[in-house]
């Protein structure tokens, strides 16, 4: 079914540096959310404070009525059963082939026997695109393997929360959208609650339910796709769209006189809002919502061409060849 993940008040510190503050957020169960944030804002570490591995300096993390942050080691050790990582590293054990990474919590928290554990590594491992490749070490395969080995790795609980940390870094075009298509697929089948941090803005702006944003020690924005993709907000505007103008700078935030640089110049257009990604064979997950159901519902006019395509607006991919790889465009919502 997946479970709801209450986050309030979340703060965590390194010593005398802050890493985020005060962070407050909801992960609906059995959706999709995406978390985005430049490098260093503290993604992977919210993602480790979530299952756990880091404790937070205040703040609560609520699952199943039990506040995370609260529980002694063993009560811990189960609730993180509900949980598959996959790691930004992938955090495979180098002296072990892929076959015993991935049958490896299998072995550790199940009584399942050999050849049960067989079948469920065959089926992640040829899920992932993995077949074949079992006898190898980490050592030996490309970075994009690793990920993948250890996102099989973290399906083989049958998770009921993913947490999924940067699963296209170091991936090929053609592997992330399948990668997409998997999550989709997957998040249909399963129905776990889904996080994934991603630098990836096609990933980010078509395959969640929801988004977030953490920027400058802090969550900027959180909330549906179609929210943070209509949003004027100058953070969110400028991270979703990748664009130079806007608060961010190459290094954290941009001093003043750079900001007094930019005043005058004109934001291009918001691009249109692409349709989400559905499942492959037609199914509906149980967290879709109808194309534009939010803007209509809040009164926003998503920006013109909205919803005609999977890949509209999307930086570096022509609105042609969108329109034509899809030739019954639904209905334009603005
Ligand atoms: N165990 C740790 N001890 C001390 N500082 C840490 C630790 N783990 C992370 N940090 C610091 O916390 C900050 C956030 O790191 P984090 O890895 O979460 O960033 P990120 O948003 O995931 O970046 P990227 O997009 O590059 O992966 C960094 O300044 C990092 O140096
Ligand atoms: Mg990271």
């Amino acid at each position: 079914m997946g479970v709801e993940i209450k986050v309030e008040g979340l703060t965590k510190k390194f010593g005398s540096q802050m890493i985020w503050n005060d962070v407050t957020l909801t992960l609906p169960a059995g959706e999709i959310s995406v978390m985005l944030g430049p490098s260093g804002t503290g993604k992977s570490v919210f993602l480790k404070t979530l299952v756990g591995l880091l404790k937070p300096d205040a703040g609560s993390i609520w699952i199943n009525d039990r506040d995370l942050t609260r529980l002694r080691e063993h009560d811990l050790y189960e609730v993180r059963k509900l949980f598959g990582v996959l790691f930004q590293d992938g955090a495979l054990f180098g002296s072990m082939n892929l076959y015993d990474n991935v049958a490896f919590p299998l072995r550790e928290h199940t009584k399942k026997n050999e050849s049960e554990i067989k079948r469920i590594v065959t089926e992640k491992m040829e899920l992932v695109g993995l077949a074949g490749a079992e006898g190898k070490l980490p050592g030996e395969i490309s970075g994009g393997m690793r990920k993948r080995a250890g996102l099989a790795r973290a399906l083989v609980l049958d998770p009921e929360i993913l947490l999924i940390d940067e699963p296209d870094s170091g991936l090929d075009p053609v592997r992330t959208s399948y990668i997409n298509q998997l999550f989709i697929d997957l998040n249909a089948q399963i129905d776990a609650t889904f996080l994934i941090v991603t630098h990836d803005i096609n990933t980010a702006r078509t395959v969640p339910d929801n988004i977030g944003l953490l920027y400058h020690k802090h969550l900027a924005m959180f909330g549906p796709r179609e929210m943070l993709l209509s949003s004027e907000e100058p953070v969110v505007r400028q991270f979703l769209n990748a664009q130079t103008i806007g608060p961010i700078g190459m290094s954290e935030e941009k001093d003043a006189d750079e900001l007094a640089q930019e005043q005058g110049q004109e934001l291009p257009p918001l691009p249109p809002i692409a349709l989400q990604l559905q499942t492959s064979d037609g199914t509906r997950r149980r967290a879709e919502r109808p194309a534009g159901e939010w803007c209509r519902e809040n009164g926003v006019v998503p920006p013109p061409g909205s919803f005609m395509s999977k890949n509209a607006g999307v930086p570096g991919v022509s609105q042609h060849t969108a329109h034509t790889e899809h030739a019954e465009p639904e209905r334009a919502v603005s």
